[in-house]
């Protein structure tokens, strides 16, 4: 008898027909009250309920979303925690989705619980297993704790249970369309079962107690019994594949199909990668119809770029390209992770690809948290990475976007390298005078951290690092952790923006970590540089836990249209030239003092843009003087925009009280204003 129907059809049950399309709803209604009826059948066979599963999955996959759903937060360099406020353990896993639900399935070592109670130094190898968690959530974002659906003591039949593994790692689920089974395939060392191999278990619920259903040595045509390191990859099909590299060396890169009868066998593997130095924590992706195949540099669960292949046909076990660096890891080591595995969301707006690294190491001291998630977009016609410490995900449309806390200083901890060197990764070295290496990451940060910058040479200097990032316009706050010692004659961290304007912090003399902070910095969009910079005789500057955060808040402008009370339009409101908003413009009488003027309202008093939308199909410029409550605060020439349909739009800054303004556009010359639709009004601070 195959279990697991009812709860399927009872997680289905919490769908709501106003959630979807009618067209689409109606079919998956019809599944759903036949899974129910086969599911209340105490003599339905094994094959009937998995017949009833997989139709219900798939009418549930044929459902088109009619709901906004909503943005939730996730926030990186910290650790994780259940809906019930435990811990989150769960490494080198996979997050699948069964029925309505996503499940996240990971390994919880020993070493995961003693380094998140003291993270200022390494569990060397402390990766004794302790069970496989299960956790849900509709959003991705808030997990609830399940079940462990494998111990220790999980009977692998012939007397030997899961406890006497030497190794439990690495696993993904599949559901077995066949079956109707949930198989949970684990990089596991057996010694008295053969040694390396793939483990099989099963159950019949994504939250089951599993079972043992197989242990595989050997892959055909893997060079090696076991696997390096692999994933568990579902297609859009339902096809699943076991990605994995070969153990020793881990140079080749495989997918194998999981056999379509129950998914209790890795098929012969099809090598799709080389690469001689090796890779490791692979997994596979799909965007846009091609799949990606990820891994990470082999040096034991440290940090490292991420490696890319990806397909040049539509077969998963093709040709693949050559291999490049996904864009945007290269500054920060992926945030300080090694890749863990990917989650693609089907969203109504848009498809989505987490990139789920992994910061655990062997075990830990390379930065606060374990689980670090990030958005993957397409950017031309390669993916993109996102190094963000916090976003904002919206599970039902696909949508993410920048969170408020977001740091953007990229390897703001000087983790990201593991190791000392000369040369931080992120940070370009300068150097002004004096002796050519000043700069190198020091161990002991602020914190009980692992490590930390520092600048400076017993000698005569000055020089330093510096980041170049991208930021959004606004005002920030930057704030790190410093200390000095011998005496200083700069010290300093600036911030510049691509405007040119630039905001320099002077750290004070101190012989123990102090946090600085320095706020109300506007920075303008696009690139900003972040300078580290020290001078001195004989003396040392350390830098640690650099922030620059955004303290603006974004406020979507208000729009003012021309035509409508209390604007006053000394003309005639008209609408034969299209492409304006609302329902008419202003056509100013042509003479001077001939205004457009808008009553502005503001929440509080603080500098604003106006962005006024005119159309001047006249030969030359209609100059005017912008007056603010009585005043003139600036002049501003509306030029031709070629044609009177040609709409433009001119933006200013001023500054507003609190309540009530009076904007006016006030023309200074006899043709008087260009036709003027609307003004929108954004706060900037
Ligand atoms: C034309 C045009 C008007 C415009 C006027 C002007 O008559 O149709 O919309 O306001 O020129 O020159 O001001
Ligand atoms: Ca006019």
């Amino acid at each position: 008898m195959v279990r697991g129907l009812k709860s399927l059809v009872a997680d289905y049950r919490t769908r709501s027909a106003s959630g979807y399309s009618g067209d689409s709803w109606a079919p998956f209604a019809k599944a759903l009250d036949s899974a129910a009826s086969v599911a209340a059948d105490a003599s339905a066979t094994a094959p009937e309920v998995a017949a009833a599963k997989t139709a219900l999955v798939t009418a549930a996959d044929n459902l088109v979303a009619a709901d906004a759903g909503t943005f939730q937060t996730i926030t990186n360099d910290v650790f994780w925690n259940d809906t019930s406020g435990n811990p989150i353990y769960s490494q080198g896993g996979g997050v699948f989705r069964f029925g309505d639900t996503y499940y996240w399935y990971g390994v919880h070592y020993t070493g995961a619980e003693l380094y998140r109670a003291n993270p200022t130094r390494k569990y060397d190898g402390d990766v004794s297993f302790v069970s496989i968690p299960v956790y849900s959530s509709k959003d991705l974002v808030n997990w609830k704790f399940e079940n462990r659906v494998a111990t220790r003591s999980t009977s692998l039949g012939s007397g030997t249970t899961l406890g006497s593994a030497a190794w439990v790692g690495r696993l993904g689920v599949s559901y077995n369309e066949n079956t109707g089974k949930y198989v949970l395939v684990v990089q596991a060392y057996l010694p008295s079962r053969g040694g390396d191999g793939v483990l099989f278990l099963q159950g019949d619920s994504p939250t089951d107690n599993f079972g043992y259903g197989y242990f595989q040595t050997q892959i055909v045509n893997s060079p090696t019994t076991g696997t390096g390191d692999q994933t568990v990859f579902t297609d859009d099909d339902g096809k699943d594949y076991l990605i994995f590299s070969n153990r020793s060396g881990r140079a080749r890169a495989f997918v194998g199909k999981l056999r379509e009868s129950d998914s209790l066998r890795v098929e012969p593997g099809v090598q799709i990668g080389y690469n001689a130095s090796g890779r490791e924590g692979n997994a596979m992706f799909k965007l846009d119809g091609k799949y990606y195949h990820a891994a990470s540099d082999l040096h034991g669960w440290n940090t490292s770029v991420t490696h890319v292949i990806e397909s040049t046909s539509s077969n998963i076990q093709g040709a693949y390209t050559s291999e490049y660096t996904l864009q945007g890891t290269e500054m920060d080591y992926s945030h300080v992770t090694q890749t863990g595995f990917f989650v693609t969301v089907k969203g109504t707006v848009q498809n989505a690809v987490i990139y789920a690294g992994d910061r655990w190491a062997d075990f830990a001291w390379n930065g606060i948290g374990y689980n670090q998630w990030m958005p993957v977009t397409k950017s031309g016609a390669r993916p993109q990475f996102h190094s963000v410490s916090q976003w904002q995900f919206n599970a039902t449309t696909g949508e993410w976007r920048v969170g408020p806390q977001n740091n953007y200083v990229l390897n703001p901890n000087f983790q990201a390298d593991r190791i000392i060197v000369p040369q931080v990764q992120g940070w370009a070295n300068f150097r002004e005078s004096g002796p050519s290496s000043i700069v190198t990451n020091v161990n002991g940060g602020a914190n009980g951290s692992r490590f930390g910058l520092q600048i400076g040479a017993t000698q005569s200097y000055a020089g330093g690092v510096w980041q170049q990032i991208t930021v959004p316009a606004g005002t920030y706050a930057l704030s790190l952790f410093a200390r000095t010692s011998g005496s200083l004659s700069a010290a300093q961290v600036t911030v510049a923006d691509a405007s040119g304007n630039s905001r320099t912090y002077n750290v004070p003399a101190s012989s123990g970590w102090s946090r600085r902070e320095l706020a109300g910095i506007p920075l303008s969009a696009g690139t900003a540089i972040v300078t580290i910079r020290a001078a001195s005789g004989n003396g040392y500057l350390f830098v640690d836990d650099l922030g620059l955060v955004k303290t603006s808040v974004d406020t979507q402008p208000t729009r003012y249209e021309a035509e409508t009370g209390p604007a006053v339009c000394q003309g005639t409101i008209d609408s034969n030239h299209a492409g304006y908003s609302g329902s008419g413009f202003c056509n100013g009488d042509n003479a001077t003092g001939a205004y457009a003027q808008f009553a502005v309202n503001m929440s509080a008093a603080g500098t604003a843009t106006l962005a006024v939308r005119f159309a001047n199909g006249a030969s030359s410029a209609r100059p005017a003087n912008l007056m603010v409550n009585g005043s003139t605060v600036a002049t501003v020439s509306l030029e031709s925009t070629g044609a009177w349909s040609t709409w433009a739009t001119k933006t200013l800054t001023v500054s507003l009280n609190a309540g009530s303004n009076t904007i006016r556009l006030d023309p200074t010359t006899a043709a008087g204003l260009p036709n003027v639709d609307c003004l929108d009004v954004g706060a900037v601070t």
